[in-house]
């Protein structure tokens, strides 16, 4: 027996079931395939847990792509505003953290019920531990054979996220219908992703192993102002995430340690004011101890020198030191880790507004396997929110 639907999309996480919902308010006959055991796992791991939902400063500017225009319409459309007033009728309590960023006060899976509720309540019929086993063209729409049976729609929404964390299921399945269907696909990597350092620079930075300081990671011409974190395989912390979808294997970055501070103009009062004090002790009030420590080593001081005997081209390389710290990354810790795959399903084949595949009528792609990837901080979701909003609209 062949059940029929007017719209067939694959995947329940942040994106389909925002499709599903859309579309369901619209009364389509809706049903969402997943072959994990539960909808919306990577809403619930997000966020530490409190799922960082949305971000109030969301343009379009905060979003890599081969067209960077290409999210704008639909973040247009469904703002995080009507993100916020969801999460509000339902009672869900959230917050500000920083620099935009809402996050729920309780729990991610607040996030995850509302999305279930709101489905629940437009009729959107879910199925989970389904393996989709092929898709194909049907007379007016799609078939699709999974493991629960045949499935026919008008329409068929590929929404199976990217290949970051393949631990918790992710594939690259949207990709291969894509190219199924003869739409191209972006080349795609891991992004926000710690980087990794090679065994002598790793050994060297060692001791600086669990510190986090404020800095501005640059790469070429963007830059990053937010924590930077020393670990025992590398560099991590927001400011480095972020950079991490800019940077390609073989680039360096640019590391300002303190950017709001001028270690040079600093160092140099310090000077003035106690000539017998260590380079070492004035600095540690600055930066943390080790990192200090660190710093006049790269500098090349030697520890017993007093602040008096430095002269200021003596000052500048400790603050160019930290300020303007260059470092190859070796490489990145990969989809293991990888908040976001970026490239993906190429825009030029999909219209804006719709999400729609231009050129095979019916098809439509949505969420982190477009080649649309956000910041940090919340913009992700709010791209699966609105690419899946504009879907569920056009179906
Ligand atoms: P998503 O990956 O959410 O959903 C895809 C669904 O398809 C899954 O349910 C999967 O099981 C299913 N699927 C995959 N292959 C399938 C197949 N072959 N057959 C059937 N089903 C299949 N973003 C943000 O804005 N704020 C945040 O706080 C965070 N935090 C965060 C933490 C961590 C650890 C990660 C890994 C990621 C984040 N993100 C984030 C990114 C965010 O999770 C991501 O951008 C969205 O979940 C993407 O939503 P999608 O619906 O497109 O894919």
């Amino acid at each position: 027996m062949v059940r029929k639907f007017d719209a067939v999309i694959l995947g329940a996480g942040a994106a389909g079931m925002m499709c599903a919902i859309r579309a369901g308010q619209r009364g389509k006959r809706v049903l969402v395939l997943d072959h994990a055991r539960a909808p919306g796992e990577k809403i619930r791991i997000s966020g530490g847990g409190r799922c960082n939902f949305t971000n109030i400063h969301t343009t379009g500017t905060s979003y890599i792509s081969a067209n960077p225009h290409f999210a704008k319409s639909a973040l247009a459309r469904y703002t995080p505003n009507d993100f916020v007033q969801l999460v509000e009728r339902h009672g869900v309590p959230w917050h500000e953290k920083t620099l935009g960023q809402l996050f729920c006060d309780n729990s991610a899976k607040d996030i995850v019920n509302l999305l279930l509720a709101e489905m629940r309540d437009a009729n959107g019929q879910l199925e989970l531990q389904q393996e989709v086993l092929s898709v194909e063209k049907a007379p007016g729409g799609y078939r699709v054979a999974t493991s629960g049976g045949l499935v026919e729609a008008s329409a068929l929404v590929v929404a199976t996220g990217g290949k970051s964390i393949p631990k918790m299921g992710a594939t690259g399945f949207a990709y291969r219908i894509a190219e199924q269907f003869g739409l191209n696909v972006v080349e795609t990597r891991p992004g926000l992703v710690p980087l990794t350092l090679d065994a002598q620079l790793l050994e060297r930075l060692a001791p600086l192993s669990g510190i986090s300081v404020p800095a501005e990671v640059r790469h070429g011409r963007t830059a990053f102002r937010e924590a930077l974190l020393f670990t025992h395989r590398g560099l991590s912390g927001p400011a480095i995430l972020q950079i991490s979808s800019y940077w390609r294997e073989g680039d360096e970055i640019l590391l300002r340690i303190a950017p709001d501070r001028n270690l040079f103009e600093e160092l140099k009062s310090a000077r003035k004011i106690n000539g017998r004090q260590a380079p070492q002790t004035v600095l540690a009030e600055i930066l943390p101890r080790r990192l200090a420590q660190h710093v006049l080593e790269k500098a090349g001081l030697a520890a017993t020198v007093q602040m008096a005997e430095c002269p200021d081209r003596v000052l500048e390389a400790i603050a160019s030191a930290a300020q303007s710290w260059r470092m190859k990354p070796a490489g990145s810790e990969g989809y293991r880790t990888a908040e976001v795959t970026l490239g993906g399903v190429d825009t030029k084949d999909l219209d804006s507004r719709t999400m729609a595949a231009k050129a095979v009528p019916g098809l439509y792609f949505i969420g982190e396997c477009v080649d649309v990837t956000g910041w940090l901080g919340g913009y992700n979701f709010q791209w699966a929110w609105a690419s899946g909003h504009v879907c569920g609209d056009a179906l």
